[in-house]
């Protein structure tokens, strides 16, 4: 036990630069205390005394302003900065050295039943105010921005912001709303000659199977029509034609 809180302790001092002695963390950082009193409620939670817990963490809330149902399962190292206003739903799952800051809401939609708080994987931070909300799972990682409302799963190593939350960093790479990457751009001109290499093959097929049909019932081939141009662009006439669908035109 005394390992664990140890292990508490440290983790603030990581990642709060404030923290400098373990006395000031002690005293002065209700996110702890939140985290330490919800381990007593949970305990009571899974060993029936559901009554007993529900009761025990708001009284715990009224001390440090945060509300963790005690049905939540909270794994090491969970840090909790500031704290008040921070809201954890029943059947919330956070995974290990996650952090959130004050205002956080890890709640429900208010449609679901049964799993309907959300699941965060390791070293996930939640910033501050921001609510993620249904049964939807946070990738390991990911940084969730100030003031964002989650409502979709969000991948591991990823940047989201903004309401509804969307993700704008993605492995450290990121994302543009317009894709401005020019060397992926596809070549028209290339594209069009294969284009008209496909159809080219499909005609030419077919005016074999026509003359080997003629052949077999004896029918004179009919004479090779003068080489029409076909217009680019126009490529609605040759699809009639052929009976194809596929267009060349850009
Ligand atoms: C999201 C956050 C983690 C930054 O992540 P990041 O990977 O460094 O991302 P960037 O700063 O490069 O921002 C990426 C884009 O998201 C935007 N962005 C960043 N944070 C945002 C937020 N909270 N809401 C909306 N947009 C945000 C940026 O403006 C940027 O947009 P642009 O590409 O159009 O310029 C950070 O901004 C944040 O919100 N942290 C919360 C910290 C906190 O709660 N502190 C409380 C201390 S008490």
């Amino acid at each position: 036990m005394f390992q664990r809180v140890k292990q508490d302790i440290q983790a603030v001092k990581e990642r709060d630069p404030a923290a400098v002695t373990t006395w000031s963390v002690l005293l002065n950082y209700p996110g702890l205390h939140a985290v330490w009193w919800h381990r007593q409620h949970h305990w009571l939670w899974k060993h029936g005394r559901k009554g007993l817990a529900r009761w025990w963490s708001q009284v715990a809330r009224f001390c440090t302003g945060i509300e963790i149902h005690p049905g939540a399962t909270i794994g090491e190292r969970f840090f909790i900065d500031h704290g008040m206003g921070v809201v954890v739903g029943e059947t919330t799952v956070i995974g290990n050295d996650v952090t959130l800051y004050q205002g956080v809401t890890l709640g429900g939609t208010g449609k679901e039943r049964g799993k309907r708080h959300p699941t965060l994987e390791d070293c996930v931070v939640v910033g501050v105010g921001a609510a993620v909300l249904g049964d939807i799972t946070i990738g390991r990682g990911t940084r969730v921005g100030g003031g964002a409302v989650v409502v979709n799963d969000v991948p591991p190593n990823c940047t989201v912001v903004g309401i509804p939350g969307r993700v704008v960093v993605r492995e450290g790479r990121k994302i543009d709303a317009v894709d401005l990457h020019h060397e992926d751009l596809p070549d028209p001109v290339v594209e069009m000659f294969r284009c008209m290499q496909r159809r080219i093959d499909r005609l030419e097929a077919r005016l074999a199977s026509d003359e080997a049909a003629a052949i077999e019932y004896g029918e004179p081939p009919v004479p090779a029509a003068p080489a029409a141009v076909s217009e680019v662009g126009r490529p609605d006439e040759d699809a009639a034609e052929t009976g194809e669908g596929e267009s060349c035109a850009y």
